[in-house]
């Protein structure tokens, strides 16, 4: 998720576009960049820094009064480190064009192999510099910059949100969008483009919302929408109603709440380019390392660690090979037997959890081999790995987890089948099978999204409970440990989660009239469906106040249902957990507490 601003008008666009990238950093803080049109037909002034906006504002020698159109860029890294090459804009040989991208080129691999043949020699490792030739190749024709953006559009797959100048008509900003957002903000004798209203609230209300594949044109006094073949189209417009913070948020009262909205896309973007036509998972990133391996060991901590413990299920059973998981606090203290057989997965959000960055240095030491599953691109972790699969949640500024984990979830599935694959210990049918049932998640999470606000309702009427505990069985029970973690890192309530089998070897005794249990069931073709049932019987007949997780194939009679859609019991949690971090946001709301920042906590725990 990058943050992505455009201004053309009577007014300095350094200053108009500095300004819009500051408010939308929170997208992306990787690097960030400018270009401006400043004289007809020569090339472009532009200005590209790795870090922080403040890095590129210190590079920025002059206000450049004389540019009335630019273009700036804050990046989050998705095909490359956070360099200054890599950096947004990407610029044409001549220097006379410019683009800047939020998104992924899925077929970007295949544009550059046949520009390269072309001549065009490239300097970033982005997805993104492909497409600044192409429109260059395209232009050549054209001589008309929306006609070429049209053009282009038409050859690239994958998400984009795309903005384009060209110093041959310097007032004219041509942007582009496909599953990826972008506004255009309408001013007096000026307009804005943005990934967000955020960038241009300040100076306007006014907005046109763009369509999927559709290519603005925008001058200072007049903006045109087409679709990828030139046909006329007319933008929904709309008032803008939100204030600057709130609009930061996208409307939503934190950005935890956002980023549990932003979970579909997150896991569509994870997914994004990861089966082939064939149906064949592709994962390059791994071919570096030997599968030859008998033991997988996962380290991780809090949330990720979770996600370890529910990807073991797949992981284990569909590459056939041992998987282990570990908190990577413990790990570090004591004697493991690793070996170069040994492959050793951490899974990080932030690349930089020092438990974990330890862990993964002492398993190195032991001579294991290394993959990191992590969300930042060019963090330590994945820096001094063998390799990493980069999870596509974007940034997430919430403390508490949400699509972080489920897209560390998603990508330990798609490393399980990427081994199965490679060691024919599933069948093409069913790495086929397996894969369609990844690819349905997103509409899945979206559909659980729906039923949000009866659940927000249902769980302020828990607001008083002074404890909370959590019930699974399988990969139901490492969803219930998310769900209590939850519940006290937002909270700060008591909340377990338990094994359905351990509630006899001594839980049960903690269960008195009106305990709140939520219980995750499996789909009812489960071995472990019944038992689940008798573990509710058992706590019902206590007094437990149940609130039941289940799909349509089960039936149970309790006091709180919440219902999910259906789909294979390995996968099952990426769908249960979402109500349970649903149930948390609300129980932190309902008690006033800091949802974003909760006390004691830091979104990267970089001390042991
Ligand atoms: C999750 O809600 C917590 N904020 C915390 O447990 C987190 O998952 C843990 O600190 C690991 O962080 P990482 O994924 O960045 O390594």
């Amino acid at each position: 998720m990058c943050g992505i601003v455009g201004y053309t008008g009577p007014n300095p666009a350094l200053s108009k576009v500095i300004e819009g990238l500051r408010r939308l950093e929170y997208r992306g803080y990787d690097s960030a960049g400018v270009a401006l049109a400043t004289t007809l037909s020569q090339p472009l002034f532009v200005a590209k820094k790795a870090g922080k906006l403040i890095n590129l504002e210190n590079e920025l020698a002059s206000d450049h009064a004389s540019a009335k159109s630019g273009i700036g860029h804050t990046r989050w890294a998705t095909h490359g480190g956070p360099t200054d090459e890599n950096a947004h804009p990407h610029i044409s040989d001549s220097g006379k064009l410019a683009v800047i991208h939020n998104g992924i080129i899925e077929n970007y691999v295949e544009l550059r192999a046949y520009l390269e043949k072309c001549g065009y020699k490239f300097n970033s490792e982005t997805d993104t510099e492909s497409v600044v030739h192409l429109l260059s190749e395209e232009y050549k024709t054209t001589k008309d910059l929306s006609a070429a953006m049209r053009l282009v559009c038409q050859k690239l797959r994958g998400s984009f949100t795309l903005l384009a100048i060209h110093s041959d008509d310097p007032e004219t900003i041509v942007g582009a969008r496909r599953n990826s957002p972008l506004v255009v903000g309408l001013g007096e004798e000026e307009n804005f483009l943005a990934s967000d209203v955020s960038a241009f609230i300040a100076h306007t209300k006014r907005a046109l919302e763009l369509g999927q594949d559709q290519v603005v044109t925008v001058t200072p006094n007049e903006v045109n929408v087409t679709d990828l073949f030139g046909n006329g189209v007319t933008p929904k417009a709309f008032e803008i109603t939100w204030d600057a913070n709130s609009a930061e948020r996208g409307g939503f009262a934190h950005f935890m709440l956002k980023e549990i909205f932003e979970q579909p896309k997150a896991i569509s973007d994870t997914l994004a380019g990861r089966f082939n036509d064939e149906g064949k998972v592709q994962i390059p990133e791994l071919k570096n390392l030997n599968l030859g391996i008998d033991r997988i060991l996962i380290l991780a901590c809090g949330t990720a660690f979770h996600a370890g413990l529910i990807g073991k299920y797949a992981l284990e059973e569909w590459s056939k090979i041992p998987v282990d998981v570990e908190l990577a606090s413990e790990f570090r203290y004591r004697k493991p037997v690793l070996s170069k057989n040994t492959l050793v997965i951490t899974i990080s959000q932030s690349g930089e959890t020092m438990d974990t960055l330890m862990a993964l240095r002492y398993a190195k030491e032991l001579g294991a081999q290394t993959l990191s599953v992590c969300n930042t691109i060019g963090s330590t972790i994945p820096r001094e790995s063998d390799a990493v699969f980069y999870t596509h949640a974007g940034p997430e500024i919430a403390v508490a987890s949400t699509k972080a984990l489920l897209t560390q979830i998603v990508g330990i599935h798609l490393v399980g089948l990427f081994i199965a694959q490679e060691k024919s210990s599933l069948s093409t049918a069913q790495i086929n099978s397996l894969a369609a049932e990844l690819s349905a998640l997103p509409n899945k999470v979206e559909e659980i999204l729906e039923t949000v606000e009866p659940l927000r309702e249902m769980t302020r009427g828990f607001k008083e409970a002074t404890s909370v505990l959590f019930l699974g069985r399988h990969v139901g029970f490492p969803a219930a440990l998310e769900g209590a973690l939850k519940l006290k890192e937002l909270a700060y309530m008591h909340a377990e989660g338990f094994a359905g089998g351990e509630l006899k070897h001594g839980p049960i005794a903690l269960i008195e009239q009106g305990t709140p249990v939520i219980a995750v069931l499996p789909p009812e073709s489960s071995e472990i469906a019944e038992k689940m049932r008798s573990n509710i019987q058992e706590i019902k007949a206590r007094g437990a106040r149940v609130i039941a997780i289940a799909d349509s194939s089960i039936d149970i009679d309790v006091p709180h249902l919440i219902r999910i859609p259906k789909t294979i019991e390995l996968l099952q949690p990426i769908l249960s957990i979402v109500p349970m971090q649903v149930f948390a946001y609300e129980m932190a709301v309902a008690r006033g507490n800091d949802v974003d920042q909760p006390r004691n906590l830091a979104k990267s725990v970089t001390v042991e």
